[in-house]
């Protein structure tokens, strides 16, 4: 097994749709403990990573480290990072922090996660590790449970696609990273603006990505709403 993997934890943002909040959301409690401490947690337990890196906000840097410094025992496998001022460049920040630990090779993989995702599973992870080894990039996604609505312009419907046919994205999305940063940065400005989902990257580009069954469960907490279904999820596993 190649053991050039890391776990690359997004926790770059300021969570505004969360609405007035002391804090980012992924440094919210639930079920007694931070949101980003359940996601990290998810990726310690998996021995194949070389690293976890989470990338959090400059202001929250040292609160982060302190966090994780209190609630994860394995303190020689995670390192906290400056994320950047949009999620494709905080994800272009952990690629260059590999590079300067001199580890960078053709086969590195990245398994990006956003640190608001704490039901991700082992089994998703696994799998996105072995899809990004064999296929160099890959999605996890769950069949679109309701139906897929087009409207360009917000007034009257442009189109309908088949249901059978449409996914809903969630995290991991995991990459050879070289290759990521290469595709990254032959973007226009004007597309990197557009581009803020990292497989639409590939996709624009016409590079293959494969797909990983997701988990209903594997939420992203957005809006207060998310809180109390995390809480509601957790309560059920107790
Ligand atoms: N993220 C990141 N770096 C950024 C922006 C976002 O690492 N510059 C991360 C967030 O911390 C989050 C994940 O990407 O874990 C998913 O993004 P989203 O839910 O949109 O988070 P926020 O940008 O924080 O939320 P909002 O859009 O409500 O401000």
């Amino acid at each position: 097994m190649d053991k050039s993997i890391y776990g690359v934890i997004l926790a770059g943002g300021q969570g505004t749709r969360m609405g007035n909040i002391d804090k980012p959301k992924q440094f919210l409690e639930v079920g007694g403990k931070p949101v980003i401490i359940h996601t990290v947690e998810k990726f310690i337990v998996n021995p194949n990573f070389t690293q976890i890196i989470v990338l959090a906000p400059k202001q929250w840097l040292a609160y982060t480290k302190d966090i994780i410094h209190r609630y994860i025992p394995d303190q020689n496998k995670t390192v906290v990072i400056e994320g950047g001022s949009t999620r494709n460049e905080t994800i272009m920040n952990s690629i260059r922090y590999i590079e300067e630990q001199g580890k960078l090779t053709d086969d590195t993989i990245i398994v990006t996660h956003d640190s608001v995702r704490p039901f991700v599973t082992y089994r998703i992870i696994e799998e996105n590790i072995r899809y990004a080894q064999k296929c160099g990039a890959c999605d996890t996604v769950i069949p679109a449970s309701d139906t897929i609505v087009e409207s360009i312009g917000g007034e009257f419907i442009s189109n309908i696609p088949d249901r059978k046919i449409m996914y809903q994205g969630q995290t991991p999305q995991s990459f050879k990273a070289k290759k990521l940063r290469k595709v990254y940065e032959s973007l226009t400005p004007e597309e990197k603006e557009i581009l803020t989902d990292a497989c639409k990257i590939y996709v624009l580009k016409k590079e293959p990505v494969h797909l990983v069954e997701g988990e209903v469960s594997n939420i992203k907490i957005t809006y207060p709403h998310d809180l109390r279904v995390a809480e509601a999820i957790l309560g059920g596993g107790r």
